[in-house]
């Protein structure tokens, strides 16, 4: 059964016994979410209309930072989450995500999760929002059509299958041409499997508690 916890910044994630794996960084959801997603990648996005998908929509935190930013730079967002195992109403209900990051946002975070699975739905004037209720190994991409992916799988111990290069050449596949892919994770043959498909990869300093986190460019 999975588990709402409190990680050290006081947000909230959520931990799975079996695996176990927990969704986000224990140092802090929120704190690694912004270093990864938002600062390392949509930051180096400058386009006023940015397509984003996302892998692993789960608890909706890197949806809701990202509806945050369109709000506060006016830029326009359509971000596309794929996601196999949608987080439950009871679990959501425990988020404290929009206390955390502005009381205001919490009619948008209840509006993404509610939602319709597989529909375009206006969650904002910048921010339209589709989830995609499907394993990503079945999900096939339009080719060229995203700026930016959030890849942000479990972690190749507890789910390796994430990591195959079949779903990367996905990635790479989707983004369009100076598209970035970022992620939290820096392992070697991850790390070499993007390079073998054309991705000019950078390695970056991570979040607390990790050394590095890993930003690839399709070239
Ligand atoms: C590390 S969690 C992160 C989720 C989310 N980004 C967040 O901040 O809560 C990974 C997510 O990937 C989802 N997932 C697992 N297998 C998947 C698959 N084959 N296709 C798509 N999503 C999958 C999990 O259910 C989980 O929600």
């Amino acid at each position: 059964m999975i588990e709402h916890v409190i990680t050290e910044d006081g947000s909230s994630s959520l931990f799975i016994p079996e695996l176990n794996e927990h969704y986000h960084s224990s140092h802090g959801a929120i704190r690694e979410a912004v270093h990864v997603f938002i600062e390392n990648g949509l930051k180096a996005i400058r386009k006023p209309e940015i397509n984003i998908f996302e892998v692993g929509f789960g608890t909706g935190l890197n949806a809701l930072l990202t509806l945050n930013f369109a709000r506060e730079n006016h830029v326009k967002i359509i971000y596309h989450g794929i996601e196999a195992f949608p987080v439950s109403e009871d679990l959501v209900e425990k988020l404290n995500y929009a206390d955390l990051i502005s009381k205001e946002l919490t009619e948008e975070f209840k509006h993404m999760h509610l939602s319709e699975w597989n529909k375009s739905i206006g969650v904002s004037d910048y921010f339209e929002l589709q989830k995609i209720h499907q394993k990503i190994q079945d999900f096939t991409p339009e080719i060229n059509s995203y700026d930016l992916v959030y890849f942000d799988a479990f972690g190749y111990r507890a789910q390796s299958e994430m990591w195959d290069i079949t779903v990367l050449q996905k990635m790479y596949d989707m983004l369009a041409p100076n598209g970035i892919l970022v992620t939290y994770a820096a392992r070697g043959q991850f790390k070499r499997d993007l390079k073998s498909l054309g991705f000019l990869v950078e390695s970056l300093p991570g979040p607390p508690g990790k050394r590095e986190m890993t930003r690839a460019i399709k070239v």
